[in-house]
């Protein structure tokens, strides 16, 4: 009977499908309101066949070779997989694993959420409401920006940056310009989108900036302070990628200067750790790292991390191996 084990509780879809399929499912039970410690997952991933990690977990030789010779796959409950030594375990023939597309859509809809919220100040109106300070209608009370018409720069057009860019495009009505390694002329001519070479071509154009990149030695801190300066003064950023790839003590400080306008971030540089000037910022929302966290989404990834489990333990490429 092969063994997974899991690093963290995760919801149950995924765990029925490997237990229906015949595998001895071990989740580590003492993690599921923090992260799996390095000893918890060297004990668990031995003798393991599959291992089921999350992306708050660094995935490493040690580890890898704690598992082996039995360990065949690594299957991350996550579309990014920076977490995982991918060179390490192609060294050591385990086949690694994401979950795209399952999440695209919430990711989209939540990227969607911080830009409405951060533009018509949700967050503060909601804080301003609950302390009671609401006391009379105002012409000029909480006054936001409107969304619809702008133009929003999609950096990184992979499906989730894609689907950003069609919620603003059908949605909201916006001009999208767009930066991508690949250029996609067809996605232009459907969506009346513009292609700009590199980021900084883009920044002076747009209202809202929306981060949809992969986190790489390229991408980490892409938006630093000189980046921060090409914006407009009156521009928003909306990170639901990785955390690194913004300079968190940059944007701080360009948001208390005013060099933008505002941001709205899900992912941080150094999770769960916040940079603390950021949590007195009006200027900002911040949610901690949830653009995926719809019951509907996690179970979908659940039961996608199992399907690219069973796919290797019989032999077969999984669907959504990383090569
Ligand atoms: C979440 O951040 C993911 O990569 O799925
Ligand atoms: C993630 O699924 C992406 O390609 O944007």
């Amino acid at each position: 009977m092969p063994k997974i084990f899991v690093t963290r509780p995760i919801p149950d879809s995924g765990i029925k499908l490997l237990q229906e399929k015949g595998c001895e499912v071990v989740i580590n039970e003492a993690a599921r309101d923090r992260v799996a410690t390095k000893e918890e997952i060297l004990a668990g991933v031995k003798d393991a066949d599959g291992l089921l990690s999350i992306l708050t977990e660094k995935i490493d030789t040690e580890i890898m070779d704690a598992g082996l010779p039995n360990l065949k796959i690594i299957a991350n409950y996550a579309v990014g997989f920076d977490n995982i030594d991918l060179e390490a375990a192609k060294q050591r023939n385990i086949l690694v694993t994401n979950t795209p597309g399952v999440l695209t859509n919430t990711v989209a809809e939540h990227t969607f959420a911080l830009m409405l919220a951060i533009a018509h100040r949700i967050a503060e109106a909601d804080k301003f409401s609950k302390a009671g300070m609401y006391r009379a209608w105002g012409p000029e009370l909480l006054l936001g920006t409107d969304v619809s018409g702008k133009t929003l720069g999609v950096v990184g057009l992979g499906r989730i940056g894609s689907r950003v860019a069609y919620h603003g495009v059908k949605g909201f009505d916006m001009k999208v310009v767009y930066c991508d390694p690949n250029r996609n002329e067809e996605f232009e001519k459907e969506f009346g989108a513009q292609y700009v070479a590199n980021v900084e071509e883009m920044l002076s154009l747009c209202d809202f900036v929306s981060i949809h990149v992969p986190l790489l030695d390229s991408t980490k801190h892409l938006f630093n302070e000189a980046r921060f300066k090409l914006m407009k003064p009156t521009a928003y950023l909306i990170n639901t990628s990785r955390g690194p790839i913004v300079d968190e003590q940059a944007l701080a400080n360009a948001l208390k200067k005013g060099t933008i306008k505002g941001a709205a971030i899900d992912v941080f540089e150094n999770e769960p750790e916040i940079t603390p000037e950021l949590k007195d910022l009006e200027n900002v929302i911040l949610t901690p790292h949830i653009a995926s966290a719809t019951e509907e989404t996690r179970q979908a990834m659940s039961r996608l991390a199992a399907e690219n489990i069973i796919e290797a333990l019989e032999g077969r490429v999984p669907p959504n191996l990383i090569k």
